[in-house]
């Protein structure tokens, strides 16, 4: 285990934001992360876990120890005619993990294909996508208290998972380090292709589906079409997360836009916030080094250059904007560093 000192974090997160972290390391063996917890150097500093740098951005120069989890390994630990688990290292590749279980057949990750990021990131905000979450097949999360070293099995009743939330990111903040999830695949087909934007791409294309495969190709094929890769322009996926209001609001809101779209999920009612957006006229427009995906109007992007706090002060002006005109508060899912 080295710790290097100013350490350069450019390529390290998506936006490509140049930034120093005081200290850094890397995890490639759990025995890596023992020796970690009694170092000086992360005894005495403020911890960033790390995981792909696709849902963070930098404002400046991290003074603390950035632990950069790359402990690998993906296996299958049980075997039977319903289901398999999977129990993917933490430092996979999210859509590793994915290919991994639609290359044999497996249910229930295929919607959440070509997600950047890590596994080791992904219960952190529950990742979801196209009408799936992790939380639909996530058995348990195995993570180390950074305090006492102790490693800790949560069932996924104990990660307190909500839409972009979980217990990591909220009471037990900083608290643990994830070394390796379990998911619940089933071997029997289980299709999940009611959301609207995926129906629709099938219809269109007239993809008839017969495995978990030919799912996780169509979300590859629409995901590349609408989200621009962050290797070619800086951005971090969704920055905002949707708005979900009550019934009331929704009514009220419908007197003065008729055309508000709207998805009921559960109880609840999602307004999609790039169409919010959109309607504030942002999407496309461009201010500085930083400026909002002409596809899709949730996505920020850097196109060069853009310092965090340009990219902050953008995000600024977008929810305010929002709130003058629905007085609907936009909340970012990107972590502010
Ligand atoms: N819409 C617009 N204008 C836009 C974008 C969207 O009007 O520029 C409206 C349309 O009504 C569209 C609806 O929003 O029908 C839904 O759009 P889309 O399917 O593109 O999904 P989203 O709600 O904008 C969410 C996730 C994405 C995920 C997609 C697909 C959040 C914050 N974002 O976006 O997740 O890929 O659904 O399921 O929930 C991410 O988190 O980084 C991410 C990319």
């Amino acid at each position: 285990m080295k710790i290097s000192k100013n350490y350069n974090l450019t390529r390290l997160n998506t936006f490509g934001i140049t930034v120093h972290a005081k200290f850094f390391v890397e995890i490639n063996k759990e025995t890596d992360l023992k020796e970690l917890l009694t170092s000086v150097e992360f005894k005495n500093n403020q911890k960033l876990f790390f995981g792909g740098g696709s849902n963070v951005l930098f404002t400046k120069d991290f003074d603390g120890i950035v632990i950069f989890n790359k402990l690998k390994g993906i296996e299958i630990i049980e075997n039977n005619s319903d289901f398999v688990l999977v129990r993917s290292m933490g430092g996979e590749k999210w859509h590793d993990l994915v290919l991994f279980s639609v290359n044999q057949g497996f249910w229930g990750l295929e919607n959440l294909s070509f997600i950047p990021g890590t596994v080791g990131a992904s219960p952190m905000q529950n990742i979801g996508a196209y009408g799936a979450e992790l939380k639909d097949t996530l058995e348990n999360v195995e993570a180390y208290n950074i305090e006492t070293g102790e490693k800790k099995v949560f069932s996924n009743k104990e990660c307190e998972f909500g839409y972009r939330e979980s217990i990591f990111k909220n009471k037990l903040k900083g608290k643990y380090f994830i070394s390796a999830i379990t998911v619940k695949l089933s071997r029997k087909e289980k299709k999940n292709i009611n959301y609207k934007v995926l129906q629709e791409y099938l219809t269109e294309n007239k993809i008839e589906i017969k495995s978990s495969r030919d799912i996780s190709d169509a979300i590859v094929f629409i995901r590349q079409s609408k989200l621009p890769n962050p290797k070619v322009l800086g951005n971090t996926g969704s920055f905002f997360k949707n708005i979900f209001i009550t019934e009331e609001k929704l009514e009220d809101l419908q007197k003065r836009y008729p055309d508000i779209p709207y998805f009921k999920e559960d109880d609840l009612i999602k307004i999609p916030a790039g169409w919010l957006i959109e309607q504030c006229g942002w999407k496309g427009k461009r201010v500085g080094n930083v400026g909002m995906h002409e596809k899709q109007a949730l996505i920020l992007v850097n196109y060069g250059g853009a310092t965090g706090k340009e990219i902050e002060n953008f995000s600024l002006q977008v929810i305010n904007s929002v709130e003058d005109k629905f007085g609907l508060k936009l909340e970012r899912e990107v972590n502010l560093i």
